[in-house]
């Protein structure tokens, strides 16, 4: 069974008079990595916020292995289903790098210790230092603000992950990086991964490439 499901599903924001995705049907499996990519307001960020479950389609249907979003508890689908990286980074600037990695976890009851050494370890693992990790996030710089945002997305247990973009401020080292973390877990720990890029190597390098025109795959 699909992880996701897309039904002819169309999305059309208030007072535009054409759609942003438009009777979109697919299939995104466990364990493969899919890149969407298409010129700038093609729909991709539209399309993610639907998988996302932060806007429902105008018309037709998301489903999560099986079931329609209309009928799921959303708030729980984003909190524990999908881990998602967003294009404008979202990170808490009131609290420090660590406790912005710590907190979905401790959303989901993990003990504050636990929560702390998870994150060392994720963060350290997108090449964040210790010193840094006690920042808050306007200290850092773009690049190493979308690294902690990344690191914050695998603190869950959401087996789905959606990036919007997630190498657009990295380096080649960086990119890559991500790029080995992000592919192991879908092809070695079965996560599906979608993401978002304008990076032709990025995309070249995806299971599944789908091109996006007018809110269309094409
Ligand atoms: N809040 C909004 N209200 C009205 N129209 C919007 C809104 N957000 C996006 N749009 C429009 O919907 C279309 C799709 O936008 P979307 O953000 O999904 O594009 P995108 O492919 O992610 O672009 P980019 O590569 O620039 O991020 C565009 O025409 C855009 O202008
Ligand atoms: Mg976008």
């Amino acid at each position: 069974m699909s992880a996701l499901a897309l039904k002819n599903v169309t999305y059309r924001y208030k007072n535009s008079p054409k759609a942003a995705v438009s009777e979109i049907s697919y299939e995104f499996m466990e364990g493969k990595v899919y890149a969407v990519s298409g010129h700038s307001g093609s729909g991709k960020s539209t399309l993610l916020s639907m998988l996302a479950g932060l806007d429902l389609p105008t018309e037709g249907e998301v489903s999560f292995r099986g079931n329609s979003l209309k009928d799921l508890d959303l708030d729980r689908y984003r909190r524990e289903s999908i881990s998602v990286i967003f294009q404008a980074f979202h990170l808490f600037e009131l609290l420090t790098v660590t406790e912005n990695v710590c907190f979905p976890m401790e959303l989901c009851g993990i003990r504050p210790k636990d929560a702390k050494a998870r994150a060392v370890s994720l963060l350290e693992g997108v090449g964040i230092t210790k010193e840094k990790m006690e920042r808050f996030p306007s200290k850092l710089s773009g690049g190493e603000r979308q690294r902690v945002a990344i690191a914050r997305s695998l603190a869950s247990n959401a087996k789905i992950l959606l990036a919007d973009e997630p190498t657009g401020n990295l380096d080649s080292a960086n990119t890559q990086n991500i790029v080995d973390i992000l592919w192991s877990l879908a092809h070695d720990k079965g996560y599906l991964v979608i993401i978002v890029t304008h990076d032709s190597e990025i995309a070249g390098m995806a299971d599944v490439l789908l091109r996006m025109k007018d809110g269309k795959f094409c």
